[in-house]
């Protein structure tokens, strides 16, 4: 989604904090339903049947906890770990922070990620930190789902190499690439 799909009166405003922008936006303006439906069914197919080593699976971004309980569901409550701006669902395995503070979580083995924060169009300083977090969390064996060069709108790919991950394969077109830690 480009910022004219944003509804205007949510839109970001000269300086106002990605964080302030997110908990609006992702509330009040985003659709979310055939979105969740398209990345359960994905999931379901490129995600569950992976072969994991030891670690948390760890979802960036949890919306309203539909995905994540479909994972919770697949790997067990306590391998899951979410991370958002709200819990209003009161998840148990949801962690609400500013994903721009991650620094006290650094050192939790992750066997599995998604990043889903925002997006790196919409909130590019909070997707490069969660990213940087995935890049040095994510343990030997272990998997990383990003977007592709093309969405991310950099040469993510190349960064991932240079950070000792190697590209299984692309996901739902294209959209998504599913990299493995070396
Ligand atoms: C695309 S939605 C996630 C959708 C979810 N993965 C799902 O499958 O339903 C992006 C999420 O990133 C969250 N987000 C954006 N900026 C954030 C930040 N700085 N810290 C934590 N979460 C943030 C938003 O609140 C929003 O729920």
């Amino acid at each position: 989604m480009n910022n004219q799909e944003i509804p205007i009166d949510l839109r970001p405003t000269d300086n106002q904090d990605e964080a302030e922008f997110a908990n609006k936006f992702y509330k009040e303006g985003w659709v979310f339903d055939q979105y969740q439906e398209d990345r359960i069914n994905l999931f379901r197919a490129a995600l569950f049947p992976l072969n994991l080593p030891d670690g948390y699976v760890v979802m960036f971004g949890t919306h309203n906890c539909k995905v994540f309980q479909s994972w919770c569901d697949h790997w067990g409550e306590d391998r899951c770990l979410g991370f958002e701006l709200y819990n209003d669902e009161n998840h148990p395995r949801i962690v609400v922070m500013d994903v721009r503070n991650l620094g006290k979580w650094c050192s939790t083995p992750v066997a599995l990620c998604w990043n889903d924060i925002g997006s790196w169009e919409r909130t590019p300083e909070a997707r490069r930190r969660s990213y940087d977090w995935v890049k040095k969390n994510v343990v030997v064996g272990g998997y990383y789902m990003e977007r592709s060069d093309n969405i991310a709108g950099w040469h993510l790919s190349s960064n991932m190499e240079k950070n000792g991950f190697e590209k299984c394969h692309d996901v739902l077109g294209g959209a998504y690439v599913i990299y493995k830690k070396l």
